[in-house]
């Protein structure tokens, strides 16, 4: 009998001790009772996480600068790739986060240099010094171009489509209405799923099911699981080579025309690839689709206008 309560003690205070993580975010450090989580900003600074939830990537990115400063584990710093024509990738930057975890309009990376950013924290505007002038502006639609590692069994677009919004929901707890639409092209092993929210809403915010989802495909997930982001097909599970993301605001950026090429100028295009030969593939997805971009811009162009 004491054997049994001993045992019961144990598993007992094991699952109260396991309920004490962090799901949503691997680096957070939990403790106490209630259990409180937290995650790391600077030596002396400590952000409180609701871990029943995406975290704000403004929080994640601060956790992520002040991580590699520590030398400590992070992304890898090797995913960006050098400056070309048709990408702009600033990469990371220590940003500065409102109370409740957006980013500022303004972003300076603890510089004499500013620009601004939208609701993701993404540039849409060059560079300027301290004075620059921004205002809050919602990314309203993420395109998320996808390249799927050799699947088994031809995929089927219309499984597809169930399949993504399927992991979608579960992973990211993201509503199906939002994704809008997924194409799919079967000799590149390309799928392109277009997330939108009406112009003017403000929530969901994108930017955390996108930047988990880029971290997942990354294998460098942001959640305790670790598991890496795969799509259910007809019973078996494809998955993810790599990731670009593509990030439409309610507000045209305001970049110098000149320096985006590419027939991308509308849309604000962050590279979140690891290898050249992703680089590679997009080279000749622009080419291929550039009837279909400037369609799209054409579109783009009149709702903005
Ligand atoms: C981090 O690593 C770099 C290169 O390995 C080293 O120069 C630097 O001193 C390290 N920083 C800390 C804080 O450990
Ligand atoms: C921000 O500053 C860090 C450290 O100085 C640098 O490594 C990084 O490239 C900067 N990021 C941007 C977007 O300027």
């Amino acid at each position: 009998m004491k054997v049994l309560i001993a045992l019961f003690v144990v598993v007992f205070v094991d699952v109260v001790a396991s309920q004490c993580v962090c799901n949503s975010m691997k680096w957070a450090k939990c403790d106490g009772d209630p259990c409180k989580c937290t995650l790391q900003f600077t030596d002396a600074i400590q952000q409180t996480i609701d871990c029943t939830t995406l975290i704000p990537k403004c929080y994640l990115m601060k956790a992520e600068v002040y991580r590699a400063k520590k030398n400590m584990s992070t992304r890898s710093f090797g995913g960006k790739p050098a400056e070309t024509a048709f990408v702009d990738n600033d990469g990371i930057y220590d940003p500065v986060c409102e109370n409740d975890g957006k980013f500022k309009a303004v972003q300076c990376n603890n510089t004499e240099e500013c620009w601004c950013v939208n609701s993701a924290g993404v540039r849409r505007s060059d560079k300027g010094d301290k004075n620059i002038k921004c205002e809050p502006v919602e990314t309203y639609w993420v395109r998320l171009e996808l390249k799927h590692k050799e699947a088994a069994v031809p995929l089927d677009a219309t499984k597809l489509k169930t399949g993504i919004e399927n992991a979608m929901l579960q992973r990211y707890k993201l509503d199906k209405k939002f994704v809008s639409e997924v194409k799919y092209d079967k000799d590149g092993r390309l799928i392109v799923v277009d997330i939108k929210k009406d112009i003017g809403a403000r929530v969901p915010d994108l930017s955390l099911m996108t930047y988990y989802m880029e971290k997942d495909v990354k294998v460098l997930p942001l959640f305790k699981d670790e598991k890496a982001f795969e799509v259910s097909v007809e019973g078996g599970t494809v998955s993810m080579e790599n990731i670009l993301v593509y990030y439409v605001d309610e507000k045209a950026p305001t970049f110098t025309m000149k320096k985006l090429t590419g027939g991308i100028i509308a849309v604000i295009v962050v590279v979140s690839l690891i290898v050249l030969a992703g680089l590679l593939v997009l080279f000749f997805l622009a080419r291929r689709q550039k009837a279909q971009y400037s369609k799209a811009q054409a579109r783009e162009m009149e709702t903005m206008s």
